[in-house]
């Protein structure tokens, strides 16, 4: 097997650190450089598991800042890149647009200059695989799926940026003949996910019995797919996908917000062992999410035909799973909801 030198960012984070897991432990003959910013978002205690691996290095790192990531290819001579890092979540972009262009579109251009230049002279075995988000593709009415030719329609100020990414991603391709593929996947869930995002909140303040803040009537749909399950199809397409390529991953596992809440909400009442019905008193519904999304739904044909990836998690299973991981453990939660989250919590719903 060939010694590859992969340089994975984001990797401190949600989906990062169960790509990196993965990577790591299925990898012994690759070196995984994980370059993480520590946002509040960061979170080195996702990853413990696989800190004092021989085939492992943290980065501590800002891509906003150039100089610090040319100097990175320059030292550790990284000839792949799988770029999670962003900042991810829609209702801080509502807040905070120009973060989301820094990170998000900044830093992507500078990963791109960094491997642009160590890689100029000889693209062999180089890859700049890049995930992104179905948000890009804006939001469904009229029924049907997101293709991968589906044309970028996005909606909010996190989709425009990640779009934008995905555009320079491309052109560098097309330019500088840089080796990308691209990914767009649906919604996660699952252990690690920090509690901005609904299904760790609602865990989380359901424990705390905290009302339950349903944006509008709670009838947007989301295709919910298993995190385990993103970071196997983000191995997949490393490894199998065609130079030049975007897959689109999901699980064709559609919920309305209500719905999906009212599942979460009778599974903690079972584990709780709280009487049936007890956790849908806290539901409360709030003003709606600016410019929210109506649907978005994912058509995973091609990954699942071209690279034989598919879901290994039933819904059910995932959500029993992911309950049972935040329930174990109450001091990861303690820890990622003590400092400024409360300052957050309060900024984004006092006024609701
Ligand atoms: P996350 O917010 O949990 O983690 C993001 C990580 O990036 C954090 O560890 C943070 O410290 C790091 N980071 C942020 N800014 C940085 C910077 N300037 N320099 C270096 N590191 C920085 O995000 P996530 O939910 O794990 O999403 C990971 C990627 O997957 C993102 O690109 C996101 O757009 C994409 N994605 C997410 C989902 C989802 O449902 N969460 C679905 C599809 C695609
Ligand atoms: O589709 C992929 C995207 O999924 C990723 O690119 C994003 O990084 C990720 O954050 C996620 O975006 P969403 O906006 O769909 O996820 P969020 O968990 O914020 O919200 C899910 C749905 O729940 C959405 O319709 C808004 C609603 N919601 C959310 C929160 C936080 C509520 O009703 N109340 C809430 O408090």
């Amino acid at each position: 097997m060939t010694k590859r030198s992969i340089l994975i960012t984001g990797g401190a984070g949600f989906i990062g650190s169960h790509v990196v897991r993965l990577f790591v432990n299925k990898y012994p003959d690759y070196h995984i450089y994980n370059l993480d910013k520590l946002t509040y978002a960061g979170n080195l205690k996702n990853i413990t598991d696989i800190e004092n691996a021989p085939n492992y290095t943290f980065i501590k790192a800002d891509l906003v800042d150039a100089n610090s990531i040319n100097d990175l290819f320059n030292q550790y001579q990284f000839d792949s890149v799988i770029h999670l890092a962003a900042e991810s979540h829609v209702d801080r972009s509502i807040t905070n647009p120009l973060e989301f262009v820094m990170t998000n579109v900044v830093g992507t251009v500078n990963l791109l200059n960094a491997a642009k230049e160590l890689w100029k002279g000889n693209m062999d075995g180089k890859l700049f695989y890049h995930v992104s988000t179905d948000e890009v593709y804006g939001s469904l009415h009229d029924g049907g799926f997101f293709l991968e030719n589906t044309p970028y329609d996005p909606q909010s100020p996190y989709s425009a940026s990640k779009a934008s990414s995905d555009h320079f991603i491309r052109a560098y391709h097309n330019t500088y003949k840089i080796p990308v593929v691209l990914s767009n996947c649906s919604n996660n869930y699952g252990p690690n996910q920090f509690p901005e995002k609904l299904i760790p909140l609602f865990i989380n303040n359901i424990r705390n019995n905290k009302p339950l803040p349903v944006y509008g009537k709670g009838e947007n749909v989301r295709d919910w797919l298993y995190v385990v399950d993103h970071a196997r199809a983000i191995d997949d397409v490393f490894h199998k996908g065609a130079i030049g390529e975007t897959y689109n991953i999901g699980g064709f596992n559609e919920w309305t917000n209500i719905d999906l809440i009212k599942v979460i909400c009778s599974t903690m009442d079972r584990k709780l062992g709280r009487a049936e019905g007890e956790s849908e008193k806290l539901i409360t519904y709030v003003t709606d999410r600016a410019g929210h999304d109506l649907r978005y739904a994912i058509d995973a044909n091609k990954i699942m035909k071209d690279l034989g990836w598919e879901p290994s998690l039933q819904f059910e299973e995932g959500i029993d799973k992911t309950v049972d991981w935040y329930l174990n453990n109450q001091q990861w939660m303690d820890e990622v909801t003590s400092g400024d989250y409360a300052k957050y919590y309060d900024n984004m719903y006092a006024k609701r």
